[in-house]
């Protein structure tokens, strides 16, 4: 699924990938399709993909490190505007014949920045405040191109060549911490590249069920729902593409949070009238993890169950009455069943595109809803191309619940990863119970959207209390909430004491075999955000 055709299309040349993804947002806020592509790319290739514009990402190199990553420096040659972000910046400089110093004190966090006219910077304020992180920098600029902006320490803050549509800036425009750097991406996008903001949740609905109807034809797809925003919106773009084709299956492994197996049956089975089948599968789990108390094993056994489940499910309906020699899976009615939804987001595409290293794997972090071996599905992924909040507010778009929209990331496992020791009917009821007030509360006081997760732990020790005149001799529940980017790291969040304090109050009060609450005070690295 490409869009070159029917959107604008700015490539950012990515030199460190958490850069070049927040610069790929931003471009997207300013309504102009955006992609990551490698350093290495050849010119050739980038020509064939018609950007209106580049953008050459940060990293962490300097530029005269051995192994510092370099572009084609045709890139510079092909007729389209180029902005160089901090090492994009010092590489466009280098490579155009300007001058690099190397760095010694190096320049760090918010700097006050003075422009002298630039092209970038019309009706932005000259003074503004702008984000740093670097240690060399460019001493001058390359024939053609002027300074046209300064801190205290960096001469050359921002040079352009507007006859070729260069232009350079050593701050980040992309962070928060600049304040007006959205606006300045806007005017590179939109005055110097001249891309029209065309990128908006309608228009990518449209272009997306468009591209999904030539792909599944009359076809017939499966998707299998978790409750969770990526899968619900998935399905929700397939059936607005091809209606009843689409069969949708919610294996409810029984360990989902309070109410959300009743959201998930009411909003596709009833107000979207998606052919949905719903399995209650809890107690199959629950008899596979009976006295298994190893997250990893934990994990494998609903990993498997799932998988059996699904395939199990796929036949009963039909949609498997016999599978072709090929292993194309062929419906009771003959339509085959060629295609599986699947709700890939864009940074998973850019992860798995090998332009970032693997990172050491912690957990096995498979999303529950793995893919039958012996049923040959092809793929359809209609969130390939999109950020989370592009998702989130394409579910908006569609109508969706704002509850579902909204919902904080939830791992597959669910409430499993978040009982330590044995799992049971009575510990998921307690742990659930104990969730709910958190979320309630969290949600009262404003803070759901700011979170990125906020959850009940329950724990084996048993601890101590007195409530009346007894004594008690209760389960501890752990809470937890952390404010995040993207999961990869996290802190824990300085909620309120006197949130927490009804939380703990309510916890105990409404929950039975609870009789004491902790707050967990860990960040990621060097705790995880689950506690499992
Ligand atoms: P950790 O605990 O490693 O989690 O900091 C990072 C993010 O991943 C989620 N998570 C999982 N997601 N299957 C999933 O689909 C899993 O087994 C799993 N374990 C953790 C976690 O909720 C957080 O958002």
């Amino acid at each position: 699924m490409t869009f070159h055709d029917e959107f604008d299309t700015i490539l950012v040349v990515d030199f460190g990938a958490q850069y070049s993804k927040l610069i790929a947002r931003r471009v997207r806020e300013c309504h102009v399709l955006s992609e990551i592509v490698p350093h290495d790319v050849s010119a050739a290739e980038i020509a064939k993909r018609r950007p209106k514009g580049l953008i050459l990402s940060g990293g962490p190199s300097s530029v005269y490190s051995p192994d510092a990553p370099s572009a084609d420096t045709g890139l510079f040659d092909l007729g389209i505007p180029v902005l160089g972000i901090c090492y994009g910046h010092q590489l466009m400089a280098k490579a155009m014949g300007g001058k690099v110093a190397k760095g010694t004190e190096g320049e760090f966090g918010r700097a006050s920045l003075s422009a002298t006219g630039g092209m970038l910077f019309s009706e932005l304020p000259p003074e503004q405040q702008v984000w740093m992180s670097h240690n060399d920098a460019v001493a001058e600029v390359p024939p053609g191109f002027r300074a046209v902006a300064s801190t205290d320490s960096c001469p050359v803050a921002a040079m352009e060549d507007t006859d070729r549509g260069l232009f350079g800036v050593q701050f980040h425009p992309e962070v928060v911490h600049t304040p007006h750097g959205t606006e300045f991406i806007r005017k590179f996008v939109h005055n110097a590249c001249d891309c029209l903001p065309s990128w908006t949740s309608a228009s990518v609905i449209e272009a997306v069920v468009e591209s999904i109807r030539r792909q599944v034809g009359d076809a017939r797809a499966v998707c299998g729902l978790s409750g969770g925003v990526d899968s619900a919106v998935a399905a929700a773009l397939v059936h607005k593409a091809i209606g009843d084709q689409l069969t949708c299956i919610f294996v409810d492994h029984g360990m989902m949070r309070a109410g959300e197996a009743e959201k998930v049956v009411d909003t596709f089975g009833r107000h979207m009238s998606i052919d949905l089948v719903h399995v209650k599968a809890q107690d199959r789990f629950l008899s596979k993890l009976a006295g298994v108390s190893e997250p990893e094993t934990k994990r494998k056994i609903i990993g498997n169950e799932f998988i059996r489940v699904f395939e199990e499910v796929a036949s009963e309906v039909g949609l498997t009455a016999r599978i072709a020699p090929d292993g194309t899976p062929i419906a009771a009615d003959g339509t085959p069943v060629r295609y599986l939804v699947q709700g890939t987001l864009y940074p998973d595409v850019i992860e798995s595109g090998g332009s970032t290293k693997t990172a050491a794997v912690i957990k096995s972090h498979h999303n529950v809803g793995g893919l039958p071996k012996d049923m040959k599905f092809e793929l359809v992924e209609p969130l390939r191309n999109l950020f989370k909040d592009e998702v989130r507010r394409i579910g908006e778009e569609l109508g969706l619940p704002e509850e579902m929209v909204w919902r904080q990331p939830y791992p597959g496992p669910g409430l499993a990863v978040r009982i330590i020791g044995d799992i049971t009917a009575e510990r998921l009821d307690l742990v659930r119970a104990a969730d709910a007030i958190v979320i309630e509360e969290v949600k009262r006081a404003g803070l759901y959207k700011q979170l990125w997760q906020s959850f009940a732990v329950l724990l084996t020790v048993r601890s101590v209390g007195v409530m009346g005149d007894s004594r008690s001799y209760g389960h501890p529940i752990i809470i937890r909430a952390v404010t995040s980017e993207d999961a990869m790291t996290a802190d824990w969040a300085r909620l309120d004491h006197e949130l927490l304090a009804r939380m703990a109050n309510r916890i105990v009060a409404e929950v039975p075999g609870v009789n004491r609450v902790a707050y967990d005070i860990t960040s990621k690295p060097p705790g995880t955000i689950e506690w499992e």
